[in-house]
Order: C-alpha cells, then structure tokens, then sequence
C-alpha cells in the first residue's frame, strides 16, 4: 500500500489538508461534466483568447486552476502586443512560457526563473530560461538587469512563505511603474508544508494584511511595515489564491466639496 493511501487511513483529513498533503491536489482535480474550456466559459463568463492558448496547448504541460485563467486576463492583457518585460518565477517544463510568448506576442521581452537546472533544456525556445534561486537577490538583480527592467511579475515558483516574501522583497522595487507583481497558488499559505498555516505567523496573508495597513497608514499613524513595497505599491487585489500588487506613485490623499453645499 502506497503511503499517501495509508496516511489517507491513519490520519483526518483536516490534518493532511493543513499539512498540505499530496492528496490536496486530488481533491480539486476537475472531474465536471463539461469540458475545460465550457467549465470556464459557463463559471467565470471568461471566452477571451488566453483560454485558447490554454485549452488548445498541444507542447509542454501547463497546469492551471480555471479560475486563474480570466485573472491572468485582467490584470496582463494591458501588456499584450507590447514590448513587455515580464518575468516568471517557475519554469518546469516551459508550457507556462509558452503560452504567455502567444498571448503577450513577439515583441515581449520574456524571461523564466527555476532552481531546477534542467528547466536549462527550454531557454531560449520561447523566453530566456535563468537557473537560480527565487530567494537570492544577486541573482534576481542580475536577471532583471538583463531584461533591462521588469513591468510585469508572476511568481508560481517553490510557493513556500519565506520565498513568496524574499522573491516581492527583492524585485518589487525593480518593477516599473504600472507594473503588476501576481502571486499565485496562494491555497500554500494554509498549508505547513509551505511553512503556511491557518492563522500562523508566517501566512502570507498575514503580510498581505500588514500591507493593507501601511496603505492606510494615514488614517492611523502607525510606523509603515514593509516601506519598499508600500512606498509604491497603489493597490492590492486579492482572489482565491492569487494576490496582486500595482506598482504606482502614492499620493497623500485629499478631498475637496464641489458644488453647492445643503
Ligand atoms: C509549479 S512549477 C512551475 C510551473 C510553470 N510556471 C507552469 O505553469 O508550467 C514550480 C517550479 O518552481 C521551481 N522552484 C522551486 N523552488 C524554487 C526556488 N527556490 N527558486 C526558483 N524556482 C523554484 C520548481 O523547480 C518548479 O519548476
């Protein structure tokens, strides 16, 4: 008997979900009676041409949640057909950089991040693949250095806590004005595997919400917690297991009456 089945019998299932046991990704497999691209068109309303690149993928793997699929949509097709920089922390098989060549297009400066060596196999196919850790600020400079600059993030690497934090830490103040920085798989952060945990200290949610204090940091006075992204962070949007930040100038806030006061 595998030792997945056997932890199936000994242990509840609250236990393996908080560890964040292998079997989670069984839970959530689709097993719906309509196919890939129905199940989105039908749940999300999203038909856009990111869904074909999706469920038309015939190369490499490419494993996505349905609902990341019209997020992805709405925070990048302001970049599509330009010449953005755009970086991807996790490689693996390079499905993920091939789809976003043919969404963002030609002009695309696209770049890919993995631990792994043998993502090696794929640079250069459809962006530039860079071996190396998403925690090591050397050479998370050095790449962006390279792709001279960086507009828009996507973080689907180790998703472990102290590396989800280091990698923002690092490139958030690299990323351009109007830049987008997305975090994805996020469900980690409940999960102890990841070093998450419902309610735990290291839950990124709970840096989310540090972040969501030091925007309003006007309202309550309190000391800024995280200033290098807080500085220049100008919102923050949060779905189920995906949160991104937009990078723009913060402004004191002011309000002015207009009209004809009662
Ligand atoms: C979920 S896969 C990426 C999948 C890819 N984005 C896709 O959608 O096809 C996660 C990748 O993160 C890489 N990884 C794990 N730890 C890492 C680290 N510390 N730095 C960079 N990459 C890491 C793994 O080697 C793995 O290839």
């Amino acid at each position: 008997m595998k030792i997945k089945t056997l932890a199936g019998k000994f242990f509840p299932d609250s236990l393996l979900i908080s560890l964040g046991s292998n079997n989670n990704g069984r839970r959530f497999g689709f097993e719906g009676e309509l196919n890939v691209k129905q199940d989105i068109v039908s749940k999300y309303g999203f038909d856009g041409e990111l869904l074909d690149l999706f469920v038309e993928n015939r190369g490499p793997a490419v494993h996505k949640w349905h609902h990341y699929i019209p997020i992805y949509d709405r925070y990048f097709s302001k970049f599509r057909g330009k010449k953005v920089r755009f970086l991807e922390i996790g490689v693996s098989d390079g499905g993920s950089l091939q789809m976003w060549r043919k969404y963002f297009g030609e002009d695309a400066v696209i770049f890919g991040v993995d631990i792994d060596p043998r993502c090696g196999n794929v640079n250069g196919i459809s962006g530039q693949v860079r071996i190396g850790s998403q925690d090591d600020p050397k050479f998370l400079e050095a790449v962006v250095e390279e792709m001279g600059g960086v507009d828009a993030i996507l973080d689907d690497g180790s998703h472990r806590m102290n590396h989800i934090r280091s990698s923002l830490e690092i490139l958030f103040p690299k990323l351009a004005d109007g830049g987008i920085y997305m975090i994805e798989d996020l469900h980690t952060a409940y999960w102890r595997r990841f070093g998450g945990g419902y309610r735990s200290k290291a839950n990124f949610f709970n840096y989310v919400s540090d972040l969501v204090e030091d925007m309003h940091h006007w309202y309550h006075m309190h000391k800024i917690k995280h200033p290098a992204i807080s500085d220049s962070c100008s919102s923050i949007h949060i779905h189920d297991s995906i949160v991104i930040l937009e990078k723009a100038k913060n402004y004191k806030p002011t309000h002015s009456v207009i009209g004809v006061q009662g």
